[in-house]
């Protein structure tokens, strides 16, 4: 076998002993609540698809006109001639939504990390991240060559530790967070770290990928409870309750402007399709026209958590942890059989011996389903 060959099954063998694993499942969403894998139907609890916005026929349209009218792809970087008309149209949305002065759009959310924090953090900077950041985050952050800590997940005082210590050896500091924790469904102390920040002339990052569109009436975790909480830096993506693609940050006009001058993901990378662009605009229509619709998934997910007795759900992520990852793959085999998607999450993605299951809830999971997984979770799961 050649060495090429012999190195990876190696590496694929240790997976295996571990039960680490993976392997691409071919997915058929219907309608973006039903999925079909595996020759079966099932409710998917297992999507990011928390306004079901993926299937909904008004933005389907809207990609297709613009498909029509501009094309299948853009052609190029937007720094060339890929920046199609669409784009002024979103950014502008986008920075009125989150209440900053302007915005950029980039190929995907993990192509924004990547591509600001390195624009902003150089070998004499400090990265701060929650020990729970999206691994974006974090491979933004290695990409900077600044030194990167990590605090205690929502843990201010460790932060506020870590700055007193470190922030005078550095030019510039930067704290990255999470604003909805992808695999816990938590909330960050925003207002906290931001007051944080601001004492120690450190720049302050949220990366909003779970928030748009469902909390906050819509707007994101800036703007959940009283006050606005003006994070200098808002990144997000468009991929999740959007129901399209593409990542953004949120910002004052120079930021925005230097992004568009030194970010090497949005330079060197084509811009995104027409379609997509389009199809973005019109869910940001749609979550603007109806608040009430997009606070369905949040109230969904804490009737779960009511039901089944664990603590209150923040956001459309509940966390169901299992602990060891065979048990954890047997649970989701479990609710399989009952008829819904419940995929496992194992190491690397969440810390060792916190294997879960992840379940989000969307806008159209019907009440009655949600109700009879909450049994099943409680009784044959959790009390196992
Ligand atoms: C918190 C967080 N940030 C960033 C990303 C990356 O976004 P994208 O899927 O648009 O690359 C994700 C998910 O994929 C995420 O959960």
């Amino acid at each position: 076998m050649p060495s090429l060959d012999q190195f990876a099954q190696a590496k694929l063998e240790a997976l295996q002993r571990r039960n680490l694993r993976r392997a691409l499942t071919e997915t058929w969403r219907e309608d973006g609540l039903w999925v079909e894998r595996d020759g079966r139907r099932l409710l998917s609890f297992y999507c990011n698809d928390y306004l079901n916005l993926t299937q909904h026929p008004a933005i389907k349209r809207a990609a297709i006109a613009a498909v029509e009218r501009y094309g299948a792809g853009s052609g190029a970087s937007r720094l060339v001639t890929g920046n199609h008309p669409l784009y002024a149209e979103l950014e502008a949305r986008l920075a009125t939504i989150k209440g900053t002065e302007a915005a950029v759009v980039f190929g995907s959310g993990y192509l924004a990390n990547t591509g600001i924090i390195p624009v902003l953090i150089g070998r004499g900077g400090l990265v701060l991240a929650d020990e729970l950041s999206h691994a974006c985050l974090f491979a933004g952050a290695q990409l900077s060559r600044g030194k990167v800590l990590m605090f205690r997940h929502n843990d201010v005082a460790h932060a506020r530790a870590l700055l007193a210590e470190h922030r005078k050896a550095h030019d510039q500091a930067l704290i990255v967070t999470d604003g909805v924790f992808s695999m816990d469904g938590d909330l960050a102390p925003l207002a906290e770290l931001l007051t944080l920040a601001q004492e120690h002339d450190a720049w302050l990052m949220s990366d909003d990928a779970h928030g748009l569109g469902v909390v906050g009436g819509g707007r994101g975790s800036s703007f959940v409870g009283n006050g606005y909480v003006a994070a200098p830096l808002q990144m997000g993506t468009l991929s999740k309750a959007i129901g399209a693609y593409g990542g953004y940050l949120c910002a004052s006009g120079p930021v925005i402007d230097l992004m568009r001058n030194r970010a090497r993901t949005l330079i060197y990378s084509t811009g995104l399709p027409p379609a997509i662009v389009a199809g973005a605009i019109a869910a940001l229509d749609l979550i603007e026209r109806e608040p009430d619709y997009a606070a369905q998934p949040v109230k969904k997910a804490k009737a779960f958590t009511r039901r089944v007795g664990l603590p209150e759900a923040q956001s459309p992520i509940v966390p169901v942890i299992v602990g060891e990852e065979e048990a954890t793959l047997a649970a989701s085999r479990l609710l399989a059989e009952q008829g819904f998607l419940a995929a496992p999450i194992r190491p690397p993605t969440v810390p060792a011996g916190t294997a879960r299951l992840r379940l989000t809830f969307t806008a159209q999971h019907p009440d009655e389903e949600v109700a009879r997984l909450a049994d099943l979770v409680r009784d044959r799961i959790l009390a196992a």
